[in-house]
């Protein structure tokens, strides 16, 4: 199993492309599943999690092509997808296929929509709480969709169709709301949802949606409105950068110090980050290509956050903060609200030095003088990434195990903050 080894001590300074989003680019692919027509998908990052989703949708009978190489490429630009689903020739997603990763259980809205049948797996991914899917199955069934739990599987039924519904999610889930997007975009008549997760990543499906004939309105905000149609077509759609990837290393270089250019970041998708990091003490600003981070002064601030969804500060930047504030000049109080286990790195970064204490959803940060190298365990995508920013601040090495988590989400990290003087090596046993 490949380690990733760092010796820390080293500020980063260059350039770093930001990939295409994860949590942009699974969905986009499922939505292959809802036209015959072939969906062209740009920047797709090159994922762990990409790749198990391909098999998903093959197996479904989704033909997959990827562009190969161009003439003045750049290695960073993401691959080019031609996703192709003429038939659905399977509509069950099997439990081998669906349980290392969760996002693959959004195939279920749009198989649903298209075949009227559908059998997926209860989902796996990420260890981070219990994570269910109640909020899918009720948006679902409010668009007229028989459900039934049967041994671990889901087995949804709509006879003659899905119809218009209205949904109003009490609790905002980026999940059910792809999912049932996606679905009511093929239902018949009108449907409503209220209380829409608004992550930028939801606006990225909904807009490649209208570009293959769904009719949405109200992207990117609370209440979304969709008119069913009788069929979707083709489109060709770039995948958002990743605003996860660009936070993570302004935290990095906030870490290190240093300047480094993020090329390809949109500040829009995460200002919530930006202004913490700027409270922090981070100068951000932006430039013709992306955004330059720099660390103003020579210690970083201790900040006050929790966690909420977008537009607030994403769970998904939560552990990599706490890294950040490892090292802060005090205290920092860090309240998680999303998930009720995504606490899982304090213990590993204790193990670098790290002065951290959890009461409940809490964790009070006591700013370090110094972190030390000490081997870790990687336990989910994001916890995995926090220990890197620990990992280049500490003095001495850092080992990293159990990186395939990272490999999940983080395209290349080793090589974008080797590029950037980190001394960072990927070790395979
Ligand atoms: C997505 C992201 C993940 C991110 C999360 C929150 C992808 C592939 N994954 O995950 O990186 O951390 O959004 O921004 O985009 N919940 C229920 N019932 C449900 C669904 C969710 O109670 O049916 C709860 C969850 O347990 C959690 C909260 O709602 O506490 C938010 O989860 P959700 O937004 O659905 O996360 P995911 O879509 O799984």
């Amino acid at each position: 199993m490949d380690k990733i080894e760092i010796t820390g001590g080293n500020e980063l300074n260059g350039q770093i492309q930001i990939s295409g989003a994860k949590n942009a680019a699974l969905p986009l692919m499922i939505t292959s599943l809802l036209t015959p027509d072939t969906l062209t998908l740009k920047n797709v990052p090159n994922l762990r999690d990409v790749n198990q989703l391909k098999k998903i949708l093959g197996n479904h009978g989704t033909d997959l092509t990827v562009e190969g190489k161009r003439a003045n490429g750049n290695k960073y630009a993401g691959e080019t997808y031609h996703l192709t689903a003429r038939d659905i020739v399977d509509t069950t997603a099997p439990y081998e296929m669906v349980s290392t990763m969760r996002a693959s259980f959004w195939v279920l809205g749009p198989i649903l929509a298209r075949c009227h049948e559908a059998k997926v797996s209860l989902p796996g991914g990420c260890a981070i709480g219990t994570r269910p899917v109640d909020l899918h199955l009720a948006g679902l069934e409010a668009l007229g969709a028989q459900i039934e739990l049967e041994d671990g599987y889901v087995i949804a039924k709509a006879p003659g169709g899905l119809k218009g519904g209205h949904v109003r999610f009490p609790k905002v889930s980026v999940g059910a709301t792809i999912n049932v997007l996606m679905a009511a975009t093929l239902a018949k008549g009108e449907t409503i949802i209220e209380n829409a997760a608004t992550e930028p990543e939801i606006g990225d499906v909904a807009n490649c949606l209208v570009k293959m004939g769904a009719k949405i309105e109200g992207i990117g905000r609370k209440t979304m409105h969709i008119q069913g149609v009788e069929n979707l077509e083709g489109a060709v759609h770039n995948v958002l950068p990743d605003r996860i990837e660009t936070g993570t290393f302004m935290m990095a270089v906030a870490a290190t110090g240093g300047e480094v250019e993020l090329l390809g970041a949109v500040p829009e998708t995460l200002t919530a980050a930006i202004e913490v990091l700027r409270e922090a003490g981070v100068s951000i600003t932006e430039t013709p290509k992306g955004l330059l981070v720099k660390r103003e002064g020579d210690s970083i601030k201790p900040v006050h956050i929790e966690t909420q969804p977008h537009p607030g500060f994403p769970t998904d930047l939560q552990a990599q903060l706490m890294g950040l504030m490892t090292i802060a000049d005090g205290r920092s109080v860090i309240r998680e609200t999303i998930f009720e286990n995504r606490f899982m790195h304090v213990q590993e970064l204790a193990r670098l030095g790290a002065n951290i204490s959890l009461n409940g959803d809490t964790a009070i940060v006591e700013g370090v003088k110094e972190l030390r190298g000490a081997p870790v365990m990687a336990t989910d995508l994001r916890a995995s990434v926090s220990l890197v920013i620990a990992g280049l601040v500490a003095q001495g090495v850092t080992t990293v195990n159990r990186v395939y988590h990272l490999d999940r989400g983080f395209e290349r990290i080793e090589e974008k903050l080797g590029n950037c003087g980190a001394q960072i090596n990927r070790v395979s046993d």
